[in-house]
């Protein structure tokens, strides 16, 4: 494993400021981990640096803060990182008929280019080396899907492919990649999805779903049956320190039945389970 100064590993976290970067950051710090935490706002990440981590701007819509944290990484990491966990991410809602496609792309440059050009970018130390991990946060999105979820689940269906693909093309280099696969989670991603979400589909032809979509979320996420992001974040640490990671981890609310209903029972239940749950308002 790479370490820090010849001390302990070093894990790079990126969406450490808030939610499951923050709790996967906090799990991997108390495994011993050096935890390099990567986000636009630093002041979030304040209360962990006094446990120990480090905090790293990085705005993952920009090649040149990509550039300049990998530059940052290579003269205070000279060793490399043990394990990247590729984590920040958020939701673009809205009908694709109402959605600019620049949001879409916006969508993309977060959720698979930037973290794409990040990998890139540290891949090689970890080739040269032999060893390394990758953990990819995807999502139960990366299998299911949601009206007026499009650029969301479009983005997270491919993180799954280029996941996959990635595994196999490490495998002989000695580094594991590893999809985790959240469910409901208490973050700020509902927050960041809302707003945006009302202003492109809540009045016209979508107004309607809209309203369910957002009733359906309300349930699932204010009525506090989420699961929290610390579940999470100990299960990316599992993934990170497992002698023999899994491909894929599946964890928190309803991610398991729902994935259960889509491989079980195809399409067609599956949509009638989505909509009869979105329409019903
Ligand atoms: N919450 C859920 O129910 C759920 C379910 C399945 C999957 N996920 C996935 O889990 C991951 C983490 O989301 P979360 O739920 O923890 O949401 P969150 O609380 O909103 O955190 C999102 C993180 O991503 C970072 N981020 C967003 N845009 C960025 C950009 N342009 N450059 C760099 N960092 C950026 C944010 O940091 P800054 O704003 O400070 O840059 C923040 O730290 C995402 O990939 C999400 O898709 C979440």
């Amino acid at each position: 494993m790479a370490t820090s100064a010849g001390s302990s590993p070093v894990a790079l976290v990126t969406g450490a400021s808030s939610g499951i970067g923050l709790a996967a950051a906090q799990a991997l710090l108390d495994r011993g981990f050096t935890v390099i935490g990567a986000a636009r706002r630093q002041e979030p990440m304040a209360p962990l640096v006094s446990a120990g981590l480090r905090p790293l701007a990085l705005d993952l819509t920009d090649p040149a803060s990509i550039a300049a944290a990998v530059a940052w990484l290579g003269q205070e990491v000279p060793g490399g990182l043990a394990v990247l966990v590729n984590n920040a991410g958020y939701g673009a809602y809205g009908s694709v008929e109402e959605t600019p496609l620049a949001e879409a792309r916006r969508q993309f440059e977060v959720n698979l280019f930037g973290l794409a050009d990040l990998t890139q970018r540290l891949l090689p130390a970890m080739r040269q080396r032999g060893s390394g991990r990758i953990i990819n946060v995807s999502s139960m999105g990366g299998r299911i899907y949601a009206p007026l979820g499009a650029w969301y689940h479009a983005s997270k269906h491919a993180l799954e492919g280029w996941s996959d693909c990635l595994r196999l093309e490490l495998a002989d280099f000695g580094i594991r990649v590893v999809v985790v696969q959240p469910g409901i989670i208490r973050t700020g991603f509902a927050d960041t999805m809302h707003e945006p979400l009302l202003q492109r589909s809540g009045s016209g032809p979508y107004a309607a779903l809209t309203r369910g979509l957002l009733a359906g979320f309300a349930d699932i996420y204010d009525a506090r049956r989420g699961s929290p992001p610390e579940l999470v974040g100990r299960t990316i640490a599992e993934a990170a320190t497992s002698s023999r990671p899994r491909t894929r981890y599946v964890v928190g609310y309803l991610a398991r039945p729902l994935l259960l209903v889509r491989n079980l029972l195809g399409d067609r239940v599956y949509d009638a389970v989505s909509l009869a749950n979105f329409r019903r308002r």
